[in-house]
């Protein structure tokens, strides 16, 4: 992968984390029951985090002379709780996967300061990543 193509990935995890934030806005909104009462607060810490994520690679993506993304993938709204924590769950597995990428990618591309700001969003998703898992049993 050229530099070009780093940044365009990067781009689109900017991208997935909007989405991300925008799930689990709603999600957070509208899941309703006493049993989803500590999954609800860990979804509230999940958010603010995403947020930061959203941050750290639109900084990242400057710092390498490309645009963040202002493009927003929406995601299908959710009325029923599993469905939600489900959507959520496969949302950061599946970033979860990209970001072992683009360490390794960083890397790669003899980027070290990149990978090591990746670092902290690829810890963290494997959190919410294991969260959301426990959260579904
Ligand atoms: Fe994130
Ligand atoms: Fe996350």
């Amino acid at each position: 992968m050229d530099r070009e193509g780093f940044v365009a990935a990067l781009n689109q995890d900017l991208e997935l984390e909007y989405q991300s934030m925008i799930q689990y806005i709603q999600h957070i909104a509208t899941i309703k029951g006493a049993e989803y009462q500590s999954t609800l607060d860990e979804l509230a810490i999940h958010v603010r985090q995403e947020l930061d994520h959203a941050l750290a690679l639109a900084r990242q993506i400057d710092f390498l002379r490309g645009v963040p993304s202002t493009r927003v993938r929406e995601p299908a709204p959710s009325t029923e709780p599993r469905e939600a924590l489900e959507r959520d769950l496969a949302l950061e597995e599946a970033q979860l996967v990209r970001y072992r990428e683009r360490v390794e990618q960083a890397n790669e591309l003899g980027l070290p300061d990149v990978a090591e700001s990746l670092a902290p969003l690829l810890q963290q998703t494997q959190e919410h990543t294991r969260d959301l898992r426990g959260a579904l049993g």
